[in-house]
């Protein structure tokens, strides 16, 4: 048995989520470790998208307290992003291809000005196809591949320690990994995504958790007068001299991480009607990744149900938007500090422990 130092917290998973919760807890003063088996997660697989206005806040079924977190996460990430040295890229274009769109960002407009975020009518850009366009400064994104080596470099600056592994077991204030390690920990937190699904027989709330499969596609294009352009479903982000283009979105009945072909052409096709040029386009890469989902589509995050072991999953499409408000609630949470209740209510892993 490997004994951490005392008081210790375990993180397994680095991604976004593990990393942002590691850097908040050394920042407030605690010892951290993270396991991480070194596999792509979903986090390195998805966009980059920060935006809680288009994700969350369009939809009138999000609860209050949940967008305002969101709200706060992308605002966080600014100053993240400056102490880690990455870009995030704004701002979003929305198109409107149909009538009924546009009248759909009409109103997302009055949404956003309630919640002081501009949403501003601009001209469709020529290279593009639509019948409006409305420009988002707030709505932002960034690089996963570029951020995740950022985060993890300014975990390890502040002390944090990277273990590399894949965890098999889990019991109250215990890890197992699959080399045969055990690790035991003040405070363990499962931040892997849908790979945290595994350990349900230990963590019932961890039940919850189901897969939905993103598929993305990047072509070699010049980049777009504007750097995030959405529409509908899609996405389509300038980045590393091509175009970024996501997401499907499959609910799985189990967790498959093939790349198939119909859905990347259904995906290259939206991306044709908004922007035609992509039709001569080289398509590089296609790759997919599986966002952890729950059945009301909000996460799991505080105290598990077993003795020391929190949760930091679920995340579904906003794992990057999420992870510094994560971070911060969690360290908050550890050290005792008393959170809003009305958030707390909705995180808790364990409205799902039954
Ligand atoms: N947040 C974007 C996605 O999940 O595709």
């Amino acid at each position: 048995m490997t004994l951490l130092r005392d008081p210790s917290i375990l993180i397994v998973g680095g991604g976004p989520v593990g990393l942002c919760t590691g850097i908040a807890l050394l920042k407030d003063g605690h010892q951290v470790a993270l396991v991480d088996s070194g596999a792509h997660g979903a986090g390195w697989a998805s966009g980059g998208m920060l935006a809680p206005l288009y994700e969350m806040a369009a939809d009138p079924t999000c609860p209050e307290p949940y967008v305002e977190f969101a709200l706060k996460s992308a605002e966080h990430w600014q100053e993240l992003a400056r102490t880690c040295a990455f870009d995030l890229q704004a701002p979003s274009l929305f198109l409107a291809r149909t009538e009924e769109e546009a009248v759909a960002l009409l109103s997302l407009r009055s949404r956003a000005n309630g919640l002081g975020l501009d949403l501003t009518s601009v001209c469709v850009p020529a290279e593009l196809t639509a019948q409006a366009a409305f420009q988002a400064p707030s709505e932002r994104s960034l690089d996963p591949r570029a951020a995740l080596n950022s985060l993890l470099t300014q975990f390890q600056l502040l002390g944090g320690e990277l273990l590399t592994g894949q965890a098999e077991a889990i019991g109250s204030h215990q890890l197992g990994l699959v080399d045969g390690r055990t690790f035991e920990a003040e405070t363990i937190i499962l931040a892997n995504g849908f790979g945290a699904s595994s350990f349900g027989q230990s963590v019932p709330a961890l039940k919850a958790l189901s897969p939905v499969k993103g598929q993305m596609v990047r072509v070699a294009h010049p980049e777009l007068a504007s750097p995030i352009v959405r529409a509908c479903r899609i996405y389509v982000l300038s980045r590393g001299g091509g175009l970024v283009i996501g997401a499907t979105s499959d609910p799985l009945a189990a967790p498959v991480l093939s790349v198939d072909v119909d859905p990347v052409l259904a995906l290259l096709a939206e991306a044709k009607e908004l922007l035609p040029s992509v039709a001569t386009a080289l398509t590089i890469e296609a790759w997919a990744g599986l966002r952890p989902d729950t059945p009301d589509h909000l996460p799991l995050v505080g105290a598990s149900g077993v003795d020391g072991i929190y949760l930091a999953t679920g995340t579904y499409r906003n794992g990057w938007l999420l992870a510094p408000a994560i971070g911060t609630y969690l360290s908050e949470l550890i050290s005792g500090k008393t959170l809003d209740q009305a958030l707390m209510n909705l995180l808790a892993p364990e409205r799902f422990s039954s």
